[in-house]
């Protein structure tokens, strides 16, 4: 399991997109779990205080444990500001195949891509608690990969996960690392 985490517009939905298209080419059960597609259906429920937050990134945690327990290569994409949080999705899905890469992208550049506009609207304060304005982000302190968004190229970050993956055994075809029982 790969969890991508940094700033809103650090490009982690994009990379993930990225990431599964060249897994699945290489023949690769692979596939993407993101902060804007859960929180459309099972996490409708939650906004973005610390507490929703929490249990944003603990159902998440669970299900990409699910997918992976069923043999995918997951790439989730969250924001996951929080170590706490991040630590406890590492412990959903075992130590072992939790890969934490880092988009380590500068707020600057974030918010002068706003993408979908809620920068700007957080600036003028129309959206309360927005991470990197009005709430915080705490950078991964040791995280398998790290990656300036800013200046990388889209494929050449992607191609830098794929090769931490098969660095690290998974992409064989035989069981992964730290495989666990069935649950
Ligand atoms: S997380 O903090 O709980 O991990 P998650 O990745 O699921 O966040 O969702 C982040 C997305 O929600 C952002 O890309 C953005 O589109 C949207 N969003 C809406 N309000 C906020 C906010 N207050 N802070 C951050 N993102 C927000």
């Amino acid at each position: 399991m790969v969890w991508l985490t940094g700033l809103s517009g650090a490009g982690k939905s994009t990379l993930a997109t990225a990431v599964e298209a060249a897994l699945i080419r290489a023949g690769h059960a692979a596939c993407v779990l993101d902060g804007d597609n859960l929180r459309h259906g099972l996490n409708a429920d939650l906004g973005f205080s610390p507490e929703d937050r929490r249990e944003n990134i603990r159902r998440a945690g669970e299900v990409a444990a699910l997918f992976a327990d069923a043999g995918l290569i997951v790439i989730a994409a969250f924001i996951s500001p929080y170590r706490a949080g991040r630590e406890a999705a590492r412990e959903a899905i075992g130590a072992a195949r939790f890969l934490e890469v880092f988009l380590d992208a500068p707020l600057a550049v974030c918010e002068r891509r706003d993408p979908k506009g809620l920068y700007r609207r957080a600036r003028a304060g129309e959206i309360a608690e927005f991470t990197g304005i009005s709430a915080p982000y705490e950078p991964p302190e040791a995280p398998a990969l790290t990656l300036d968004t800013a200046r990388e190229e889209l494929a050449v970050s992607a191609r830098r996960i794929v090769e931490l993956l098969a660095a690290r055994g998974f992409l064989t075809g035989e069981a992964p690392p730290g495989e666990t029982e069935v649950r």
